[in-house]
Formats: structure tokens, sequence, C-alpha cells
């Protein structure tokens, strides 16, 4: 099983950036819990991280026929991008949506999610957890019932 997990701009700038609300664990971290996780688990866990809209469509796209569930965490454009939803629709992979802060809590323009309309679960406010949650969610969706 592979799992493709996508960060969209400025999550490389975690442990620098507003750690009131994204926490002190840095973008190193987050890419060692994955690691993690993947061996826990057996199964290939790679991550991609871009600044840039059109480069995060690229990699969805790229991610046809190719991986088993997308974790993703498009940052911003969470909140603006119908292009990630549209290639999210495209590629018809199973994703969960993470948000490492509880978005619910936060500013009206933070209210809006486009890749929501697509995606099977959504999970917020856990901090990096998140990402394993999301993770152990796709496994079991894809492969129920196995350890
Ligand atoms: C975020 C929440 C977004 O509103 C914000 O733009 C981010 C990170 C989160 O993980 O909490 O960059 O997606």
């Amino acid at each position: 099983m592979k799992i493709l997990v996508i960060n969209g701009p400025n999550i490389n700038m975690l442990g620098i950036r507003e750690p009131g609300i994204y926490g002190t664990q840095d973008y190193m971290s987050l890419r060692k819990l994955l690691e993690d996780t993947g061996k826990e688990l057996g199964i290939t866990v790679e991550e991609y991280q871009s600044n840039h809209e059109g480069d995060i469509v690229d990699r969805i796209q790229h991610a046809y026929r190719r991986y088993d569930g997308i974790v993703i965490n498009p940052a911003a454009y969470t909140h603006t991008s119908v292009a990630i939803l549209d290639a999210l629709k495209a590629v018809g992979i199973p994703t969960v949506e993470v948000h490492i802060s509880d978005v619910s809590a936060r500013e009206d323009f933070r209210q809006i999610s486009y890749v929501r309309q697509y995606c099977v679960k959504t999970i917020s406010g856990l901090g990096i957890e998140g990402y394993r949650q999301a993770i152990l969610f796709l496994k079991d969706l894809v492969e129920p019932g196995s350890k």
C-alpha cells in the first residue's frame, strides 16, 4: 500500500511559523513522524511539499494509479483552490484532509474548504499527530481488518 502526503505553502516553516498556533515541532519532525508511521504499518508513505498551487496540481495528477490514498494539508490553498479540488476529483484516490490547527475555531476566511467536498474525512487541531491519524484511517479504509 502506498500513501502520498501532500503539504501546501508554509508547512516547511513549521517550528518557526506562529508556534502558538502550529506548535514547536518542525517540518523535519513531521517528516520523521510520517516515516515512522509507514514503518510501523508496513506501508510506503511518501511526502511532498510545495508553496506553489500548480505544482501541487501536477503532483496530484502524477499520483493517478500510483497511490492507494492521499493525505493532504493544502494549507492556505484549502480556502481558495478549486484547482486542487478538481485535481483530487480527477484522480479519484481516497483522500483525507488534515490541518494542524483547529481551523473551525479560527478566522471566517478559514471556514471554507474546497477540498473537503471530495475528502472522505477531515482531521483538524491535533497538531502533526493528525497526519498519523489520517494514515491509520486510510490504511483501515483501503485494507480493512489488516494489521
Ligand atoms: C493550516 C490552516 C490554514 O488555514 C493555514 O493557511 C495553513 C495551515 C493548518 O494546518 O492548520 O497554512 O492548513
